[in-house]
């Protein structure tokens, strides 16, 4: 268990590059298993959630070379078997395996996923379009049974009662092979869902649609190898952009798609931050003296849920009163006691943290309980003058490349020291 050191209170300077999407990457590495053939994935981000599914491959017995930012992937030689815990727990998006041994071996037979704890995730409407499809679907102690009425699944008319990022690419993947045209109505538009019917359809599917609330999936056959290359992390772009604005700092954010954050770089202005749109870069200079504002996070093209955390450590050195609506987790909200630690005065009233901000921070220990929990606090430490203990590196480390690294680069003071495990989490 390591902790960071946080020396805050300094701009942050420079420019960073941005890595692979990891909710792409988590749903692209699944999607691969479906070729009758290696599909190699190149941009992926060094991140921990990429190392465990390298580790579920291996324990499915795909062919899997993973070298620094890409993996080859031949799913020819795995057995259905049954995944019932272990490294399914470790992460969410192990949920696209239902969807991908369903459609590779019309059965799938694994555990419920884990991942950050942000209240009540429940899968229920990845059941019920696998159910659509002509599956049957059983609970045994937590391992979803899933399989195909006469071993294949039948195309289908979907209505998703929520937009869900997880059940529309489900349903993609095990829809890609079925007989016949599946529909998905009011599906999710993420950009992430457009990368994977990208590759999809490289290896020869035929979708079409994707990024609208309407996608037709029409099976085919066979699926064959290809090479892709998955898109810029928006959220990782979001967290160094609203890092820069809450240091006061200059930073140039390279290898994104502005487009992508169009809502993040809309409410950073109207925060007071420029915030300036190249072709493949977004440069974000903080100006301080910073206006309240309040903030809804919707599915895509909206607010992304993914930044509702940092943006509120931003607020919280805002002028004025703010509130934060999380739309999507109600209880997304882990985070707000520990930045009331570091003086922030915040409470949390239903789905909304009510922000006073304006409030010097004042560094001080803090644990991060879940991943984006943890980038609101390191941006918290590093706009704080004063020293900020962060520990629960461990969840950062699921999502995010090198932070420590990049925002060194940036110039921020900050060191990663290992902690005896007797010291970690006291509280
Ligand atoms: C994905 C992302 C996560 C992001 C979230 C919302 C991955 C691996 N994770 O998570 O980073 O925060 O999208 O953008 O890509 N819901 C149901 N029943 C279901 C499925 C979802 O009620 O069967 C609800 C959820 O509780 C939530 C909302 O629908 O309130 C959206 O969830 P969803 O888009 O599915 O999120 P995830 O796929 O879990």
């Amino acid at each position: 268990m390591d902790k960071l050191i946080i020396n805050g209170g300094k701009p942050l300077l420079g420019t960073v590059g941005i890595s692979g999407a990891k909710n792409s990457a988590v749903a692209l590495i699944p999607a691969a298993l479906l070729a009758d053939g290696p599909v190699v994935i190149e941009n992926l981000p060094r991140i921990q959630d990429v190392a465990i599914y390298y580790e579920l491959l291996k324990e499915l017995g795909a062919d899997v070379l993973f070298e620094d930012d890409w993996m080859e992937i031949d799913g020819r030689p795995m057995k259905p078997i049954v995944m019932p815990n272990g490294r399914v727990k470790k992460l969410r998006a192990s949920y696209y395996l239902w969807g991908a041994l369903l459609a590779k071996f019309g059965e799938a037979h694994v555990g419920l996923p884990g991942g950050c704890d942000l209240g009540p995730r429940p899968t229920d409407l990845h059941m019920k379009g696998f159910e659509a499809l002509g599956a049957t679907v059983e609970n045994k102690n937590g391992v979803m049974s899933i399989r195909a009425r006469n071993g294949r699944l039948k195309g289908a008319r979907i209505y998703l009662d929520l937009v869900s990022v997880g059940a529309t690419i489900n349903i993609m993947l095990a829809a890609s092979k079925a007989e016949g045209v599946t529909i998905i109505e009011n599906a999710a538009r993420e950009p992430e869902i457009v990368d994977v019917a990208t590759l999809l359809n490289n290896m020869g599917a035929d979708i079409k649609g994707a990024g609208t609330d309407m996608i037709r999936i029409s099976g085919v056959d066979r699926l064959h190898g290809c090479r892709h290359t998955i898109i810029p992390d928006r959220i990782e772009a979001g967290t160094y952009m609203i890092a820069a604005a809450a240091t006061n700092g200059n930073v140039l954010v390279e290898n994104v798609i502005p487009k992508h954050l169009e809502a993040v770089s809309a409410k950073l202005r109207e925060i007071g931050a420029e915030v300036r749109e190249l072709d493949d870069a977004i440069q974000v200079i903080g100006r301080g003296r910073y206006r309240a504002s309040d903030v809804k996070t919707s599915p895509y093209p909206g607010f992304p849920t993914d930044l509702q955390q940092p943006i509120t450590t931003l607020l919280a050195l805002a002028q004025g009163c703010s509130i934060v609506t999380d739309n999507i987790y109600s209880s997304r909200f882990r985070h707000v006691e520990e930045l009331r630690r570091m003086g922030a005065s915040i409470k949390v009233e239903g789905r909304s943290a009510v922000i006073e901000g304006g409030r010097k921070l004042n560094g001080g220990k803090v644990v991060a309980s879940d991943l984006r929990a943890g980038a609101a606090l390191f941006i918290a430490g590093l706009a704080t003058e004063g020293t900020t203990e962060l520990e629960g590196l461990e969840h950062i480390d699921r999502g995010y490349e090198n932070f420590v690294g990049k925002l060194q680069k940036l110039g921020a003071d900050i060191q990663r020291i290992s902690l005896p495990q007797s010291e970690h989490h006291q509280r």
